[in-house]
């Protein structure tokens, strides 16, 4: 018989702590330590690396049956996982879209778990933290202290909450009850063709389907064309389909571009449309002194998704769905079964927060982005956004310098478009290059970049999302894809 079986033939119950704590705190002390020199020495470290194979075989490992001592397992994690990171914390990540996370908010996640408090809801203090940071977003974004919101997983979640209660409240019929399919009038939305693809996965889960979203031309900005978008709307309306959303964008991923909002908003007043902004990448913008009136127009919306993950740097996950009618919102959602209900007093007296969203069990995101908010103070975030606007902008210059390169689209605001030459070279063989530059930016350790198509044009794409980035970090870029663009090109040209 082993141990375990006979401590439990002997009646000894077993738990998950430690037997003995002091070993615990000594080992939680060395994490704490080294996690303060993974962030001190982020930039020493390359970008990102290429695992070898014998750490991938290490993630094919069977399902651990007996126990192993928490160093070794932490000394396991600490090799294969830590020193392979995604890279999104460096100085130099600008790929996708993404923010460069904060040791502050390490700790509150760290915090948040050992509480282990379920944000549900219920009567708690971690509750009624997570209402205060929701309505912290209110303010930042100029919405009335009494309109609805919820923390969620991120600005995909953020977006669907936000549908959810334009495709409720537009239906013209109880959704919830009898479903899409008896909506009288197919329901349409409306965005630019430059909208995130989360808002297909959207229409696609509300089960109005990807056809009902009407994805209308930009211009040479990448903005909304606000006459294309009535047109489409009248032309809608005469084909015997019932207009319901539109969506604005305030920041695209492709390019940053931020659609005239206080158009949108009239828009949607004159046609009695939902006006949702997806504001995961330029929302905040608002809390920025130098550059905020680029998304005026924003307080507008019925509904707003916001990402603190991105420009409030929070760890991954934290999103922000708000809706201005706090009603609506909740009706969109509250479900209240017997063994959910509300007592007058006690632990279950406080408010139900799972009521404004799709999650029963939620994790206490609040804490990580009330910590950094605290520790900082708004402002300074506002600062962060204006100085990533502002290297984009420094960007865009040090490229249009360049004569080897070329930017490929406007820059708003921190997402810079740009593309090696290759002057004389096919669309294909340009291409070619700058793929290879973005690949071997990452391989060697230097940069992440990503890249897109705008407009029908390959490029590269850099998102300044980074309070970590300095400008000779852009210079070093710029430098790094002229060489390796002129070596890829000399190869591509002698074959
Ligand atoms: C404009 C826009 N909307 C939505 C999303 C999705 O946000 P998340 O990745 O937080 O789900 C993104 C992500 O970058 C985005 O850029």
């Amino acid at each position: 018989m082993d141990a375990i079986s006979e401590a439990a033939n002997l009646g000894i119950e077993e738990t998950l702590d430690p037997p003995d704590w002091a070993d615990v705190q000594a080992l939680s002390h060395r994490v704490v330590d080294d996690a303060v020199g993974y962030l001190r020495d982020v930039r020493e470290r390359p970008v990102w690396q290429e695992m070898p194979a014998e750490v991938r075989a290490f993630f094919t490992e069977p399902l651990p049956h007996s126990p192993a001592p928490l160093t070794d397992v932490y000394g396991e994690v600490a090799r294969n996982v830590m020193a392979y990171p995604m890279g999104n914390i460096h100085p130099r990540f600008w790929a996708w879209y993404m923010g460069s996370s904060n040791f502050t908010g390490a700790l509150g996640d760290f915090l948040a778990a050992i509480q282990g408090s379920n944000l549900g809801g219920g009567n708690h203090a971690a509750g009624l933290m997570d209402s205060q940071v929701v309505n912290w977003c209110k303010e930042m974004m100029g919405f009335p202290a009494s309109a609805g919101g919820t923390l969620v997983s991120g600005g995909s979640m953020a977006n669907i909450i936000g549908l959810t209660v334009a495709r409720n409240t537009k239906a013209g019929i109880d959704v919830r009850e009898h479903g899409v399919a008896a909506i009288p009038k197919p329901l349409r939305f409306y965005a630019s063709d430059q909208i995130h693809s989360c808002h297909r996965k959207a229409m696609e889960a509300l089960g109005l389907g990807n056809r009902a979203l009407r994805r209308i031309p930009t211009d040479a900005a990448m903005r909304i064309d606000i006459a294309a978008l009535r047109a489409a709307i009248a032309e809608d309306r005469a084909a015997g389909f019932k207009p319901a959303c539109v969506i604005g964008t305030a920041g695209t991923v492709n390019t940053g571009a931020i659609d005239d909002l206080q158009a949108l908003a009239t828009v949607a007043t004159d046609e009695d449309l939902w006006f949702h902004v997806d504001g995961c990448i330029g929302a905040l913008i608002a809390i920025a002194p130098q550059n905020a009136s680029l998304v005026t127009g924003i307080e507008q919306a019925h509904s707003i998704a916001l990402d603190p993950h991105k420009w409030l740097h929070a760890p991954f996950e934290a999103g922000c769905a708000l809706v201005r009618n706090a009603e609506m919102h909740r009706n969109s959602f509250a479900v209240t079964p017997e063994y959910l209900e509300s007592t007058p007093r006690g632990l279950a007296s406080g408010q139900w927060l799972h009521d404004y969203g799709l999650q029963t069990s939620r994790g206490f995101r609040a804490l990580k982005v009330w910590m950094a908010l605290k520790e900082h103070g708004v402002d300074k975030f506002g600062r962060l956004i204006d100085q990533n606007i502002a290297q984009g902008r420094y960007l865009a210059s040090l490229i249009e310098a360049e004569p080897a390169l070329e930017l490929t689209a406007p820059t708003t605001i921190n997402i810079v478009c740009f593309r090696h030459r290759g002057d004389g070279l096919s669309g294909e063989r340009r291409k070619n290059i700058n793929t290879e530059i973005m690949l071997r930016l990452q391989e060697e350790g230097i940069a992440a970049v990503s890249d897109t198509t705008v407009h029908g044009q390959h490029c590269l794409r850099v998102a300044i999302t980074n309070h970590r980035t300095r400008r000779d970090d852009l210079e070093l870029l710029v430098r790094e894809a002229v060489r390796l663009g002129n070596e890829i090109e000399d190869v591509t040209r002698t074959v």
